[in-house]
């Protein structure tokens, strides 16, 4: 059995990074999140255990806002409706064990303190750091827009005290005017630095997670990707389980044919950078839709190298458009490890046997006949595509089982979906 260490810190800048792609424009929104929620933790006096939790949950509390409408629409002061987007992230996170606690956290991230009855919401306890994560959150949004590149920290302390007790938790309010006139906190918040700053702020705590809790960390981060389009819902679960099966015919032992599927399930996590209207468009993308679609596989890279644990995973899930001949993106690389080549194949193998907005899926002799011919074009590893051809029959049947398991799940998340 694998043990994986992953670092608060990794953890949170990689879930931060990750959920803040689908909204370039307000750049760093979760970063500031987690930076002013550490800083209301330790006022506050917070044990470490529930600061893990707040932090952990400030990195990804809008991750169920999918669209970049839903994410521009959380930045209104005023949110119409903010619970759905909360319940949708509670809905995710909860499925993930050791995220059990922040679930609940995130769930009520929009309730109102409402005089202290907003302790409990639609008959569910509302956990104190919830009130917290709100405050946090709507302290970054008061200071965005500042004419000069700073905020204006009397008028947020200013707004913020107006809904003292009405929208925000007192206790909350008055740690947040024990620091709010201490000039460094702001000029944090705009550091182009904020990541080493966090670096400092946060505890040393290490999540170890076993092989099982990081196959769902990693269908976690899938899910995040997959859920966007109806289309590619189930897409990862079945690049995942095809890798993995090549992984075991080309002999390699068991754990390595797990990481090997971890990197299944988080090869397209960069896809996060893309919108929904260019995911579903039914054909002909301009050339910057291209160009962006095309630079998936970069943020797929660039966010799972925070995680140490991660380096060599990171690599074989990002490689998955790059080519032997070197035709591919967006690294040009003409020799990539055997991981990532098992990869670009069962993410072509994957990719035309489904169905997709502008085609049908291709049946599986043609979409053998498709491997072959890339594979005599030198665009897919030679060796894996015969052994794919080899054992197609098998093949198919584990992608298809794992396919169909990925979109029950999906089916009963929205489901519960308000
Ligand atoms: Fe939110
Ligand atoms: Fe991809
Ligand atoms: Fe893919």
């Amino acid at each position: 059995m694998t043990e994986y260490h992953i670092p608060v810190l990794e953890l949170v800048l990689t879930m931060a990074n990750a959920v803040d792609l689908v909204s370039p424009a307000v750049g760093g929104h979760h970063k500031r999140v987690t930076y002013l929620s550490s800083q209301l933790a330790r006022e506050m006096g917070l044990s470490s255990r529930d600061t893990f939790d707040l932090v952990v949950a400030a990195a990804l509390h809008d991750i169920g806002a999918f669209s970049v409408k839903e994410r521009v629409e959380t930045l209104e002061f005023e949110i119409k409706s903010p619970h759905a987007h909360a319940e949708m992230g509670f809905l995710f996170l909860h499925r993930f064990q050791p995220f059990l606690r922040l679930a609940d956290i995130v769930r009520f991230h929009h309730v109102p303190w409402n005089d202290g009855r907003g302790t409990t919401f639609n008959g569910h306890a509302v956990p104190p750091s919830s009130h917290i994560l709100h405050l946090a959150d709507r302290i970054d949004v008061a200071s965005l827009g500042g004419d000069i590149g700073i905020p204006n920290p009397s008028g947020v302390l200013n707004r913020i005290n107006q809904e003292r007790g009405r929208t925000f938790n007192p206790e909350a309010v008055d740690a947040f005017g024990a620091f709010a006139a201490k000039e460094y906190i702001w000029l944090d918040l705009r550091s182009s630095n904020l990541d080493r700053i966090l670096s400092d702020t946060l505890s040393q705590q290490v999540l170890v997670l076993d092989d099982q809790s990081m196959l769902s960390f990693a269908q976690l981060l899938a899910h995040l990707v997959d859920f966007r389009s109806r289309y590619t819902s189930t897409h990862t679960a079945g690049v995942a389980e095809t890798a993995r099966f090549l992984a075991e015919l080309l002999g390699m032992d068991q754990s390595h044919c797990r990481r090997v599927r971890l990197a299944g399930y988080l090869h397209d996590l960069g896809k996060l950078a893309v919108g929904r209207e260019i995911l579903d468009k039914e054909s002909g993308l301009e050339e910057q839709e291209f160009g962006l679609l095309k630079a998936h596989p970069y943020f797929t890279r660039r966010i799972l190298e925070t995680i140490k644990d991660f380096s060599d995973i990171a690599i074989w899930a990002s490689a998955h458009h790059e080519r032997p001949d070197g035709s591919g993106y967006p690294f040009h690389e003409t020799s990539q490890p055997i991981e990532a080549r098992i990869i670009a194949v069962a993410d072509v193998f994957t990719a035309i046997t489904e169905d997709r907005p502008y085609r049908a899926a291709m049946n599986l002799e043609d979409a053998a006949n498709t491997l072959r011919k890339m594979s005599a074009g030198h665009l897919l590893d030679h060796t894996v595509v015969e052994l794919a051809l080899t054992h197609r029959h098998e093949l198919d049947k584990a992608r298809r089982s794992a396919q169909t398991e990925a979109s029950e799940q999906y089916a009963a998340i929205m489901a519960q979906a308000v």
